[in-house]
Order: structure tokens, then C-alpha cells, then sequence
């Protein structure tokens, strides 16, 4: 038998690159190999933006068309929502019961975004409880195995804490499930920084071939490299982190040196760049706008994907009340 996976993103919108060379690519290789349950986290997203929610629905929608545009294939893999299978919020509730609230407040991550988050007051239960929420995402459809980032290790540990706590007190109901470690390479975005939306310093998955060339063509380069004649290192070069990804090796091969004996210019180099992208990205773009056509697509898809989800949810969730003797 598959080993059953889980994973959610919350809907933050369009995706740029850095979202999908760090997560979706790895999401579009493992729903080959294993039984995939893939879910838009909103209800996970209301922990932060709880004052703010005008955007979520289009968020939902763009994040999605990205993700099947891109190779998420929905005959391969769950494609749901979060809330609308109920049955999260359920177990939530249950899990938030024999949950110590030491074991929320020592997680690493919870002082840590609060603090990078001062404008939003994060001082809620429901900021508090993520990791109750996560480990019930995870535990309603007896994941074995989670892909997740060094970031969201600490959360994982709890969601196996609190599984072993509920087989403990009640019964085994639930596997205790494991990282899938992904290696996420942070890519930078055109200022130098890491890639992220809140730095406007992305290039999205569905930016046109124009917008994408026009902003490689203002991404950093070797900051060394002034004029035309200054030597240039690839290795220092905030845009050779793309062409690492973009440009075919024998490409680079000429690059390297070239820049190393200013026998190329960063602007040529990065037209280069932003004509492999363009080339690269171009199928799903336009995979893209013909699913964006349809204005029923999403919504569609995640309605049939969460009722599908569902019939395991309802079943787990069964065993669960039955252990509690509810
Ligand atoms: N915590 C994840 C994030 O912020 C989203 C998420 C919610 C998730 N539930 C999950 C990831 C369950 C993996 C499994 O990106
Ligand atoms: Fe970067 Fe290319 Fe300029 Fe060298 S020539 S500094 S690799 S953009």
C-alpha cells in the first residue's frame, strides 16, 4: 500500500517562483509516488490575517490555478479545502483538549512570529492553538509521512506528541506520522533578499513573458561589478541563483567565465536568463489562462476534491469518537 501524505499552503495569493521551486515542484513529484492529500489551509490562515479577510476567496482561487496549471494533477492527488471538510475543525476541538499549553507556548516558532509580526496582534487562542489545528490536518486522514521544510519540523514533532497522547489516553487510532524533508533552497528575489511577496521583490509563476523580462533585467547582480569592464563572480550574482535553476549547463559554462573576464555584460547575461525562464515557464502560463477562463474551475475542484476527502475524514473520525467514547 502508498504511504499516505499531507500537506497544506495557505492561500496567500498568486505564486512566485521561490513558492514553487521550494514547495509545489515537490508536491508535483510525490503525488506519482505516494497517496497524496493536498489542501488550501484557510481556516490556517485566519491565525494571522483574522482582521483582514477581504482577500481570502481570491487568494483560494489564484493559488490553486497555479498549483494545477503548474503540474499538480488532480487525477493524481486530493485537491481539497480545509473548510469544507468540517471534520477539521472536529478533531481540532478534541486535540485542543489533551493538549498541554506548555507544549504551544515552548514551540519555537510562536514568539518568534509574533515578534516579526508586531503589527498584527497575534495574542489570540487561535494564534496559540496552529500546531492543534496542523496536527489535526495532518492525523484526520492518518498521514504516515508529511513534506515539510526545517521551518515547520517543531510543528511536526507536536502533531506526533499529540497523536501519542490520544492513542495513549484512548486507544491507537493514529500513526504517529514522519517528515519527508525537502530541501528548500531559498531563492532570492530581484533585491538580494529572500524571495517574498511582502518584499515586492517576486517574480510570479503567472506574471507575463514581458513583466518576467522586464524584471530580471532590474535583478541585482554582482554589486562589485559596476561598469561594463569590472570583472564579474557568478557566485556572488543575486541573478545567477536563477540561472543555476534556468539556464542549461552548457549555457553556463560560456557565463562563468565570461562574466569572470567582463567578456559579458549583466544585461545580455540576464536576457539570457529571462529567455530560459520565459521558454520554461511558458506551457503551464498558458495552461493558465485557459483554466482561468473557466470560471467555475476552482471552485468546482475543491468542492468534488473535499467531498472526496470527506469519505476518509468521516471514517477516521468514526474510530476517533468511538476511542473517546463519544
Ligand atoms: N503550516 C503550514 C504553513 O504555514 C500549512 C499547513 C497547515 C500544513 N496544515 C498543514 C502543512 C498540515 C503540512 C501539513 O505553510
Ligand atoms: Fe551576474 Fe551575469 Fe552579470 Fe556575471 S554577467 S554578474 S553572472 S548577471
Amino acid at each position: 500500500m502508498k504511504q499516505r501524505v499531507v500537506s497544506g499552503m495557505r492561500p496567500t495569493g498568486r505564486l512566485h517562483i521561490g513558492h514553487f521551486h521550494g514547495v509545489l515542484e515537490n508536491w508535483i513529484r510525490i503525488q506519482e509516488e505516494f497517496d497524496c492529500f493536498f489542501f488550501v489551509a484557510d481556516w490556517h490562515s485566519l491565525t494571522t490575517e483574522y482582521a483582514d479577510t477581504a482577500g481570502i476567496r481570491d487568494n483560494i482561487r489564484e493559488m490553486v490555478l497555479d498549483w494545477v496549471a503548474f503540474g499538480l494533477d488532480p487525477a493524481k492527488c486530493l485537491v481539497f479545502r480545509q473548510s469544507l471538510v468540517p471534520h477539521h475543525a472536529e478533531l481540532n476541538l478534541i486535540l485542543s483538549m489533551i493538549t498541554p499549553v506548555s507544549w504551544l507556548e515552548r514551540c519555537p516558532t510562536y514568539k518568534e512570529m509574533q515578534e516579526n509580526l508586531e503589527a498584527k496582534d497575534l495574542s489570540t487562542f487561535g494564534f496559540l492553538g496552529y500546531p492543534v489545528l496542523m496536527a489535526a490536518d495532518i492525523i484526520l486522514y492518518k498521514a504516515t509521512r508529511v513534506p515539510v521544510g526545517q521551518d515547520q519540523l517543531p510543528h511536526l514533532e507536536i502533531t506526533r506528541e499529540i497523536a501519542r497522547r490520544f492513542n495513549h489516553l484512548y486507544g491507537r487510532v493514529f500513526p504517529e506520522p514522519e517528515a519527508l524533508l525537502t530541501e528548500t533552497p531559498k531563492l532570492l528575489g530581484l533585491d538580494g533578499r529572500k524571495m517574498s511577496k511582502s518584499y515586492g521583490n517576486s517574480i510570479y509563476l503567472s506574471d507575463t513573458a514581458e513583466d518576467t523580462t522586464k524584471k530580471v533585467l532590474s535583478m541585482m547582480t554582482d554589486p562589485a561589478r559596476i561598469r561594463r569592464t569590472d570583472p564579474g563572480e557568478p557566485d556572488v550574482c543575486v541573478a545567477f541563483n536563477l540561472h543555476r535553476i534556468y539556464v542549461p549547463q552548457e549555457k553556463l559554462d560560456e557565463i562563468v567565465p565570461a562574466c569572470r573576464n567582463a567578456a559579458i555584460g549583466c544585461v545580455e547575461c540576464k536576457r539570457v536568463l529571462a529567455a530560459c525562464m520565459n521558454e520554461r515557464l511558458a506551457p503551464c502560463r498558458a495552461k493558465r489562462v485557459e483554466l482561468a477562463a473557466n470560471p467555475g474551475f476552482v471552485d468546482d475542484l475543491l468542492r468534488d476534491g473535499s467531498q472526496k476527502a470527506s469519505l476518509t475524514s468521516d471514517a477516521v473520525m468514526a474510530e476517533a469518537r468511538a476511542a473517546l467514547k463519544i
